[in-house]
């Protein structure tokens, strides 16, 4: 299905739960909802009727922290079986990791995206609110040793916090054979609890770091199906994957998005956009029913946030 800027939906990105252990200095609230989260049953029977109104064969699943929802393995198990998805991902903060790989592993998820901001025990802290980086580092491990693959970590550079660490960061995903996903800070918007004065404080610019990634890299390979995101191989064979919210990022969009309560939506800031699913579901209705809150969302994603 395509929508009104002749974007197809690529992807889904599907809320599990609100839940998480951590308070992130950045959180975006991604998937945050005082309502009650979907059952096992309707996050699967959910995932068949997107697959099949929407041709997607990618989905990611998040949270709050997915592993959280205590029912992770059951829901990608069910996922998996559904035979209709190619590749099952999952956003994580790595706590549960070293506990959950193997088994996550086992029923179906091929790869995982892991928040890894510092490799500073007290840098770590101050970010993610929690002292938990050898169980997280534990855990990346374990994951590698299963066979999840790839492992992206995902690295928010914030200015004064952990800004120097990006050469280490960037040699420790080199030794692993882990993809650097070097990510701008964005605003949070105020509907989501917004973080101003944190963002003015921290926000900085990738530019000039893009540029001169541009200039070691051996090869650039820009995303187009992933908001034009640009690649970069390394000398050292690192790959370094950019994300820098602009027009132009906004504009290469092709994800969908599901709430942990049901509410599908086309855009993090525009939750307020949304159709929830959660009654018809409830109620059995015909494809017909989904297809049109579906494509009632679809048409409601604009250019730009
Ligand atoms: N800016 C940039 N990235 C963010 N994330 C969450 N909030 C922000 C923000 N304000 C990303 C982090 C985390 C993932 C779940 O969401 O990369 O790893």
């Amino acid at each position: 299905m395509k929508d009104n800027f002749n974007r197809k939906i690529k992807h889904i990105r599907f809320s599990i739960t609100s839940k998480c252990q951590y308070s992130c200095l950045y959180c975006d609230s991604e998937g945050y909802s005082k309502t009650n989260e979907l059952s096992v049953e309707e996050i699967t029977k959910l995932c068949k009727i997107l697959a099949e109104i929407l041709d997607v064969t990618k989905i990611k699943f998040t949270g709050g922290e997915p592993l959280c929802r205590e029912e992770i393995v059951e829901i990608i198990k069910n996922v998996s079986e559904l035979n209709l998805y190619k590749d099952i991902s999952l956003t994580t903060n790595g706590l549960l990791l070293s506990e959950k790989a193997e088994e996550l592993y086992k029923a179906g998820l091929n790869r995982i995206n892991v928040s890894l901001g510092s490799l500073k025990p007290k840098v770590y802290r101050k970010i993610y609110g929690v002292d938990t980086l050898d169980q997280v580092l534990e855990g990346l491990e374990k994951a590698k040793t299963v066979g999840l693959d790839p492992i992206k970590l995902n690295y928010v550079l914030m200015k004064g916090l952990n800004d120097t660490e990006f050469e280490d960061i960037l040699n420790f995903c080199a030794k692993n054979g882990f993809i650097l996903q070097l990510i701008e800070l964005h605003e949070v918007s105020d509907v989501l609890g917004g973080n101003g004065d944190f963002y003015a404080k921290h926000h900085l610019d990738l530019s000039p770091i893009i540029k001169d990634l541009e200039s070691r890299a051996t090869k650039t390979i820009i995303r187009g199906s992933m908001q034009n995101r640009k690649v970069f191989i390394l000398p050292n064979s690192a790959v370094v994957e950019t994300i820098t919210p602009s027009h132009e990022f906004c504009m290469g969009c092709t994800k969908l998005r599901v709430g942990c309560d049901g509410n599908l939506f086309g855009c993090l800031y525009r939750s307020d956009l949304g159709k929830n699913i959660k009654e018809a579901l409830r109620n059995h209705q015909s494809l017909s029913k989904y297809e049109q809150i579906v494509k009632q969302v679809v048409d409601s994603r604009e250019p730009f946030y």
